[in-house]
This record gives structure tokens, sequence and C-alpha cells, in this order.
């Protein structure tokens, strides 16, 4: 779990948007006979959670795509969500640019099947298709696309570098490639919130640096390469890279859905932190998880929801 060079506060980014931590099979260990560990995912298993997520942070991705269509002022006809997941942000995609076609693209076949089903049930079942690509190879069966958006993806892929000049090359002339990786970790109550140590949300993020860690270095091909976004994007061969950050701020009281949500991030910090968590706060931990305990998650009137999600873009030369 040795990492430590993430200057950038990027890795809670990712798992509060409901990696890991669970230790199910994921995909890597299945599909290339790595060894099962506390890192592998169950992506089928976190279905409720991606789609929950999105939801949640419905506020913080519109102003996110409303930047990007103004950002291509000539159209957009064909998107490609590159790690859709099960498809609700290709959802959102497509409400945001009506006159698009989107391809929901990841390996998931199960994913790719409720992308579907969702796409459908949302009378978006004649604009949203889905597509198996697994990066940083066999994506030669993606058309030429005006705008790539990967989110929350690319840092499940090995060799990040590979997965970037791979998916400009998939690009129209003139299209956007659009990254959404770190951002700032989300917070929910106050450094001191009245139970146990001050300080319990940075230390939980510290032991998620080490677990995001451990997850890159178990995956397939696993290249370590700075987290420059925009010198990847211009080393793929693409221009302007630009990198803007949305927030998504939802005061107390939060909503039933934001609320769920909340309690269920901390659920899954648990179950991963249980081994390596400091006592008093794992004793601390137990009680916001209790919803019999006045002061929990469950209960508490001053939680709220605070997080910032960044997106990179860069755009291939006419
Ligand atoms: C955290 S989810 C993000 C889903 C969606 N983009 C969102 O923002 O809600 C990460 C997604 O990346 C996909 N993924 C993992 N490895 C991948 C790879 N090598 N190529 C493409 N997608 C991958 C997973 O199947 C999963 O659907």
């Amino acid at each position: 779990m040795a990492h430590g060079h993430e200057e950038h506060g990027q890795h809670q980014q990712h798992e509060q948007d409901g990696h890991g931590h669970q230790g199910g099979h994921g995909r890597q260990g299945a599909a290339h006979g790595h060894h099962h560990d506390h890192t592998d995912l169950d992506w089928v298993a976190l279905i409720p959670h991606l789609e929950s997520n999105a939801e949640v942070y419905r506020p913080l991705y519109t102003q996110a795509l409303d930047w990007l269509r103004a950002e291509r002022p000539a159209g957009t006809g064909l998107i490609v969500d590159a790690g859709s997941g099960p498809g609700a942000v290709s959802r959102q995609l497509a409400t945001a640019f009506p006159d698009a076609r989107v391809i929901a693209a990841d390996p998931e076949e199960k994913l790719l099947t409720r992308a579907a089903e969702r796409a459908a049930e949302a009378g978006l079942g004649d604009r949203i298709s889905t597509l198996r690509v697994e990066l940083p190879d066999a994506i030669d069966a993606l058309p030429s696309a005006d705008l790539i958006w990967a989110a929350r993806s690319l840092h499940h892929v090995g060799d990040q570098r590979a997965a970037v000049a791979a998916l400009a090359g998939r690009l129209a002339p003139g299209g956007t490639l659009a990254l959404v990786e770190g951002g700032l970790p989300w917070r929910c109550l106050p450094r001191d919130f009245g139970l146990g140590r001050p300080g319990l949300q940075a230390r939980a993020d510290a032991l998620e640096e080490d677990w995001f860690a451990a997850m890159r270095a178990s995956l397939p091909g696993a290249e370590p390469d700075t987290e420059d976004w925009a010198e990847l994007l211009t080393d793929a061969g693409l221009t302007g890279a630009t990198s803007r950050t949305f927030l998504l701020d939802l005061p107390a009281p939060l909503a039933p859905d934001a609320r769920d949500l909340v309690v269920e991030l901390w659920t899954r910090r648990r179950e991963a932190a249980a081994e390596v968590m400091a006592a008093d706060d794992l004793a601390t931990l137990d009680r916001l998880l209790d919803p019999a305990d006045l002061r929990s998650l469950h209960r508490r009137a001053d939680l709220f929801l605070l997080l910032a999600h960044t997106v990179h873009t860069a755009v291939k030369p006419a």
C-alpha cells in the first residue's frame, strides 16, 4: 500500500464514487487471472451505487456538461461515454446534447445491459446504444466521436497514458476528449462534529489514498505515471488542454437520497478500513453508522455534502 505521489488530492475523489473496499471479485481478477485481493472491484454489485451517485451528483454534471456544450459551438454528433458503467451519466449526456447520439462503452456486459434498459425506460433508446470496450486495447470498434467523455474510468486502467492515446485516436477532427479525474475529496461534517477525535474525515481520506495506490498497482499492465492530465492529453496529439472544476454543494439539511449516499460512502469506508483505522476512529464511525444513535449520519441535522470534480479537456486538431 505504498504510494504517496498524490499531490492533487485526487484519489479520495475516486473512492467516494463507490469504488472498491468491498473485496469483490472484479473484472481485473476474473479476466486477467490476477489474484483477488481487497482492491478487486465488483462492478455489478456497484450498479445501484453508481446510479444513486450519478443522481445525487446531477447538479455538478449539469454544470460540467453545460460548460462542455458551450465549448463546442459547432455541435456534437456522436458522443462516447468511455467507462460508462450502468449509463446513468450517459443519459445525462444525451439530455445535455439533444442532437447527439451516445454510445455507452464499458468492459462489463451486465452494466451495459443495465445502461440499455435504463435508456429505453427514459425514452432515449433510439439515441443511446452500448458497446463492449476495454481500454486501452480493443477500441477499434468505436466510431469516430465528436466528444469522448471518460469519467472516473481512466484510473481503473493500468496504463493511463496508453488509454488517453487510444481515446484520442478515436476522436474525429475537432473532437473533444473530456476526462473527469481528481478534484477535491468529499466532506459531509465539520472537522469537529462532536463525536470522537476531530479530523476523522481527513484521516479516512489518507487511508483511501493508500487503498487507491494499492488498487492502481494491482491493475493489469500497471504503469506508474504522473497524473498530469494536461500533459497526457497533449502528448496524445491534442491541443488546448484545459481544466475546469465543478462543485457539488448540497447544504444541510440533506435530502434523503443524498443522506443515503453519505451513509453508503461511510459504510464502504468502514468495511475497507476496518483493519487499518485507529480503534478510536472505528468506534466513532460505528456511532455514525448506528441508526439508533441520535448523533448518527442517519439522524443528524448538520449533515451536508460538498465535493469537487475536475474535467480535463483537449481537442483533436481539425
Ligand atoms: C467508477 S465507475 C464510473 C462510471 C461512470 N463513468 C460514472 O461516472 O458514473 C468506473 C467504470 O470504469 C469501467 N472500467 C474499468 N476498467 C475499464 C477499462 N479498462 N476500460 C474501460 N472502462 C473500464 C468500469 O467497468 C466502471 O463502469
